[in-house]
């Protein structure tokens, strides 16, 4: 694939390089991803990188946000006296007009950044080892970034993982009840309701400043951690989501999906068990490196987030299915109510493991 077009969107960056060949590349579904392999076979190679600005409409902010950060974490990697630090923190090239992207014909962002080489992605954990490795290397990346505060950050989606105008979003679905579904699920939208003081207390605890704003990465995945070939936590990268907000959302939202046996849309609610021994490795991981700069009142609400994360996501998905299914897509008629519903399940297994949950973080 040398399409031209793709060399011409390199030749406006601010950088000296010869393409041997562009290939499309990876696994990613929500960017299109490019190799730019260069010659000589010693001289690094790049990724050109079509941000999505349907999803991501503030392309410019979330660039700052992403220079802001890895500036950040680059500087402390060479104050550390750390090796290789091309390798350890992702290096995005500025175009030749300075702008961190370059706009193509048809409006869409392109970026570029180093390749690193020599590196191996998970996909999917499977034992515990693996959530412990992936949990500290995303307390690292947090404890990284600890002395920068949230503030320095645009929230490029706004009110993303707040409980207040999540809840709102909801309670205008319900009375609007566009899809007429309002009636049959009473009993589920009162369990949401019901747990509404005690989960918006994350957002009230940000905005009362009980609970400090940081930076969190938003997506927290296993497959946006490139691993050196023993294993060892390289880089954190997919940095698109990065922006301010509570260390809880990133603790929580990994084991949302984590700590969950069951896949999010399981419709044999019997299948949605808690994996304790995942979570347990996870929690030990996470706070190796967050112990370091966490605030008391955050460790304490680590099984909270946990809660927090699924209710939201419950409700996120219960108000789609009552505004007629128009924004997760859906594989069949009513696979928004089955998300909902498994998700809840998920909550009440999360509530009945409180204790054991607890338990974990206070001997961690
Ligand atoms: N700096 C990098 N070095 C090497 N591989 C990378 C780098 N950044 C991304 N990748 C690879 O490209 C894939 C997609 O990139 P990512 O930014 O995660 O896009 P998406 O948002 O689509 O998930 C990753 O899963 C990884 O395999
Ligand atoms: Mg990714």
């Amino acid at each position: 694939m040398n399409n031209p077009l793709f060399r011409e969107l390199v030749s406006n960056f601010d950088i000296n390089l010869t393409i041997k060949e562009i290939a499309a590349y990876g696994t990613g579904h929500i960017n299109d991803t490019y190799l730019v392999k260069t010659i000589p076979e010693e001289a690094p190679d790049y990724m050109l990188q079509r941000k999505n600005h349907k999803i991501f409409k503030n392309v410019p902010g979330m660039m700052k946000n992403i220079v802001i950060t890895t500036d950040h974490i680059r500087r402390k990697l060479i104050a550390e006296g750390v090796a290789e630090v091309d390798r350890k923190v992702m290096t995005y090239i500025a175009a030749k007009d300075g702008q961190m992207f370059v706009n193509d014909a048809e409006g869409n962002y392109w970026t570029l950044f180093q390749f690193i080489a020599d590196c191996r992605v998970v996909e999917n954990i499977q034992r515990p080892e693996q959530a412990f490795r992936a949990a500290r290397a995303f307390g690292h990346f947090q404890q990284q970034l600890a002395d920068l505060s949230g503030e320095m950050l645009i929230e490029t989606i706004p009110n993303f993982h707040n409980g207040i105008s999540r809840l709102n979003d909801f309670k205008l679905s319900i009375s609007q009840d566009i899809a007429e579904r309002v009636n049959e699920n009473q009993l589920l939208i009162n369990k949401i309701l019901d747990r509404s003081t005690e989960m918006t207390a994350l957002q009230r605890g940000l905005n009362d400043k009980t609970l400090p704003l940081r930076i969190t990465h938003n997506d927290t995945k296993i497959n946006n951690i490139l691993f050196d070939q023993d294993n060892n936590a390289l880089c954190i990268i997919d940095l698109d989501t990065v922006m301010p907000g509570s260390a809880l959302y990133d603790f929580g939202d990994a084991i949302r999906t984590l700590g969950n046996k069951a896949p999010e849309d399981e419709p044999d609610l019997e299948k949605i068990v808690f994996n304790q021994e995942i979570y347990e490795a996870f929690t030990q991981g996470y706070l190796s490196e967050a112990k370091t700069f966490l605030t008391k009142a955050e460790i304490d609400q680590l099984p909270f987030s946990c809660r927090y994360m699924a209710w939201e996501q419950a409700m996120r998905f219960f108000t789609d299915y009552l505004n007629g299914d128009t924004y997760y897509k859906t594989d069949y008629e009513g696979h928004n109510l089955v998300r909902t519903k498994a998700q809840i399940r998920y909550l009440e297994v999360l509530e009945e493991n409180r204790a054991v949950m607890e338990g974990i973080v206070n001997k961690s």
